[in-house]
Parts: C-alpha cells; structure tokens; sequence
C-alpha cells in the first residue's frame, strides 16, 4: 500500500500521516513514513522525541550526499552536468531511523517548486528518490508531501495506490484540495480520498462539496483541543491520551483506508 498525505498548509496532514503511521505498524504492518515535507516534523507526530526529532538533517539539505550520488554540489548554478537518475536503492536502510512500534522515518525535505521550476541536482534525487520508494520499497509507505503530488510523473504515481488530500472547513483548504484532485486525476492515481480535520460542527462539513469534485470522503476529524497539548508538549497524539475524539476518527479512517 503506498499513500501520499497532500493538502493546503497547516490542515493536519502531519497529523494525518503519523497516526496512520502508527496504525498501520500496530496492525503488524511493516511501515516506511517518508517525510517530503520543507519543514519537516513528521518524527514528533510518529511518536519520536522531539530532543531526536528536531536532529534529523533531512537528506536534501546534505550537499555532499546530493553531489556524490547526482554527481553535482547543490547550488553549482545554470549548465551544469549531473546524473539525473542517481544510485538511490541504499537510502532508506542507509537513512531511516526507527520509530516507536518499528515505524521506519525517512525524512528527505524538499524543494520549493513554484516560480521557474527549477531543475538540479535536489530535483534529480528527491525524484528519483520518491519514484524508486513507491514502486520498488515493500513497506506499506505513508508519504508526508508539502502540499499536493508536485514530485511526481505520471510513471511513478501509477505506483501511488491513494491519495489522502486533508483539508479543514476553509474555502482555501477545499480549493487546494480541488487543484490537488485534479492533478493526481491527471497523473492517474487509483484512489484520490479526502478527510475534513478539525471539524467543530459535523453537519456543516463540506462532505457533499468534495463529493462533487469527485472525493471518495474518509472521514472527519473534530476539532480537539488533546491535540493542540499533545503537539504543545512534543507528544504524538497515539502516545498522548487515549480518549482523543480525534483518534477514535483516526482508527475509523484507517480502517476505511485498510478496505480500499
Ligand atoms: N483535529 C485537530 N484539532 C485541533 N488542532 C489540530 C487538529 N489537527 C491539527 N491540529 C493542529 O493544527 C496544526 C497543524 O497540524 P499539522 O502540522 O498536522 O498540519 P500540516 O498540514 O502538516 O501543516 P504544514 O503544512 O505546516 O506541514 C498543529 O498545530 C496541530 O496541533
Ligand atoms: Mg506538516
């Protein structure tokens, strides 16, 4: 099972993406989290203490990992040479470092592709990378994106079984998630499912609006104050309290998500 976690900025797609992390290894799956994120902080989310968490170089920020394997330092300016398919079937063993429940995290950043759409040396290795993760790894794969499946060609989102877009109540979120439908649609992705996060009024969540995009809806999460002290104290929120309104949605979504 390979699932990419996308979404407009500050959803909950973390939270999405660790928890379902979790289920899945408590499951006796055997898990790879990948974390695509600019910012990454998936690691807290997967339950790994902050004081590590916050350690973690991500692999596109070590230039002489990108320049051995691309064969060019990050940087090195317009016209240069570099190997577009670089040697990356080492990486996750070499890389990833375990979690609670045996969850694998591989944290590898990422690039900003708006403007010229830039293509280097980091472009040709988190591709590269990504593309040789969902098709040839066999963990189930959880991939933490910045905010829609921008990495991706069509080869490699053939390999993509579904895609998770989390967005809140907010007309902005929803429009994110309509342009990040249409583009996994354009890349032919399998599934493309939405969850609607920190809902506080259940019959005002946008259900029907993300059916007429074509959502298959996992689920919703309310709006949980458990979460904001976990996230507050450094805690995943399957670590934190049991009780969490928030998590039981979590456990129906993942057993949705475990049908398809
Ligand atoms: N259901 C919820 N109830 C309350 N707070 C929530 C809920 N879901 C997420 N949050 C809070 O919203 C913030 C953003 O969550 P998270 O980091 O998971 O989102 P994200 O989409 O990964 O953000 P980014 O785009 O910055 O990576 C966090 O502070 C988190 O505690
Ligand atoms: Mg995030």
């Amino acid at each position: 099972m390979k699932i990419c976690v996308a979404g407009k900025g500050g959803v909950g797609k973390t939270l999405v993406a660790g928890t379902l992390a979790r289920l899945y290894a408590r499951d006796g799956f055997e898990v790879l989290a990948v974390d695509a994120d600019p910012n990454p902080n998936l690691a807290v989310s997967i339950g790994i203490p902050a004081s590590d968490a916050f350690k973690i170089t991500p692999l596109l920020r070590d230039s002489r990992l990108i320049e051995e394997r691309t064969g060019t330092a990050p940087g090195s300016g317009w016209g240069v040479i570099f190997n577009i398919a670089p040697d990356v079937r080492d990486i996750v063993d070499r890389f990833s470092i375990k979690g609670p429940d045996g969850v694998k995290l591989l944290v590898v950043g990422s690039i900003d592709y708006g403007g010229a759409g830039c293509f280097c040396p980091e472009t040709a290795f988190l591709k590269t990378l990504l593309a040789y993760i969902v098709a040839r790894r066999r963990e189930v794969v959880l991939v933490d994106l910045q905010a829609g499946p921008e990495p991706f060609g069509r080869g490699v989102a053939k390999h993509v079984d579904v895609v998770v877009v989390v967005t809140d109540q907010s007309l902005k979120s929803i429009n994110t998630a309509e342009r990040v439908f249409r583009l996994s649609k354009d890349l032919n992705v399998k599934g493309i499912t939405a969850i609607i996060n920190k809902v506080t009024n259940p019959s005002e969540a946008p259900i029907a609006t993300l059916e007429e995009i074509g959502f298959e809806v996992l689920g919703i999460i309310p709006f949980d104050e458990l979460i904001v002290e976990a996230d507050e104290k450094g805690w995943a929120l399957i670590d934190y309290r049991a009780e969490s309104k928030a998590l039981e949605a979590l456990r129906k979504i993942y057993s949705r998500l475990s049908a398809i």
